[in-house]
């Protein structure tokens, strides 16, 4: 299967000052020594809790945010290249969270799309064509783009910037906790396009959810995080067939019941999840490399030395 996308070695630190304690400067491992490879036609899920760093990784991936180190390749150059940026940028696309914040309230939709892709699409009937089959397939036409953000539901909101983001019929597209700001009753409708998105068009996929429903139906593969660092890697049947991680146990155990926290991560040198561990040891209190146990599973805990 083709690659398109790697990311290598990505690391990504935050400086915050503390609100206790005068002027103290805390540095957060937002993530750290990270790799991922995305295929052609493949969905990839990320999921983690709250303050895990997903969103970190998913602007990145889009180029939105520099990483501080590491390297990201787009079909083998590096996206920063300048010869490849814009190629990159045209094939890598993200939908982000909250809709309402990725359109201008002031502008009708329609200004939006028009004003975006002028550069792209040099032939206005060309444009239409493009913007008319996008429409239909998320049930809408041109004549619902007279309106100004504020006046679609939040479903609606989403699928307009699904199909803003497949303007430019992008490879990859990066979706961010897409339907956690939506009604339960339109989810369904949203993942189910993202699925349609990558059966039938081939597209490939990477959602961030700490949903692990919505992960397992859509996802592939999947990667565990917490606090910046991954903890496991695997298939779909890999991570929930044969989950390793206490951790990843514990977040099947919690998309049960619902259960989720926001933390940051200082970085301690202690396996991040080691204070909520059952399986706690001396061991884990040096962060360990990720141990391979086949050639598509991979986890980063004491357990499995
Ligand atoms: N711009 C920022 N400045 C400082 N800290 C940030 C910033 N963005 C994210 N963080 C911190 O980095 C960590 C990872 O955040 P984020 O990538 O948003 O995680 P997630 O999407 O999994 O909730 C969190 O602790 C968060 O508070
Ligand atoms: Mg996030």
């Amino acid at each position: 299967m083709e690659t398109l996308l790697t990311a290598e070695n990505i690391k990504k630190n935050y400086t915050i000052r503390k609100k206790t304690g005068l002027f103290k400067k805390i540095r957060i491992n937002a993530l750290d020594s990270f790799s991922i490879v995305i295929k052609k036609g493949f969905s990839t899920g990320i999921v983690g809790e709250s303050g895990s760093g997903k969103t970190t990784l998913a602007k990145i991936l889009a180029g939105i945010i520099r990483p501080d180190k590491g390297h990201i390749y787009y079909k083998n150059i590096d996206i920063y290249n300048k010869s490849n940026f814009k190629n990159y940028r045209k094939n890598v696309q993200i939908v982000l969270q909250d809709p309402y914040s990725s359109f201008n309230p002031r502008l009708k939709l329609i200004t939006t799309f028009k004003d975006g892709y002028k550069i792209y699409y040099k032939n206005k009937s060309d444009f239409y064509k493009k913007l008319d089959s996008l429409l239909e397939n998320i049930g809408m036409s041109k004549d619902d783009l007279f309106r100004y953000p504020h006046e679609y539901s939040g479903g609606q909101r989403q699928r307009l910037s699904i199909a803003r983001a497949l303007m430019l019929d992008p490879d990859i597209i990066i979706a961010d906790e897409p339907v956690s700001a939506l009604d339960v009753s339109v989810q369904g409708q949203i993942i189910n396009f993202f699925r349609s998105l990558k059966q039938k068009a081939g597209k490939s996929i990477v959602l961030v959810s700490h949903d692990l429903a919505i992960i397992k139906y859509l996802c592939d593969e999947i990667y565990v995080f917490y606090k910046g660092l991954l903890l496991e890697k695997g298939t779909k049947k890999d991570i929930f067939d044969n989950t390793l991680h206490p951790y990843t146990k514990m977040l099947i155990k919690a998309s049960k019941e619902k259960l989720f926290t926001t933390t940051y991560y200082e970085n301690t040198g202690y396996c991040p999840f080691s204070n909520r561990c059952n399986y706690f040891n001396d061991k884990c209190k040096d962060i360990i490399e990720l141990v391979n146990l086949s050639n598509t599973h991979c986890v980063r805990c004491t357990l499995f030395l």
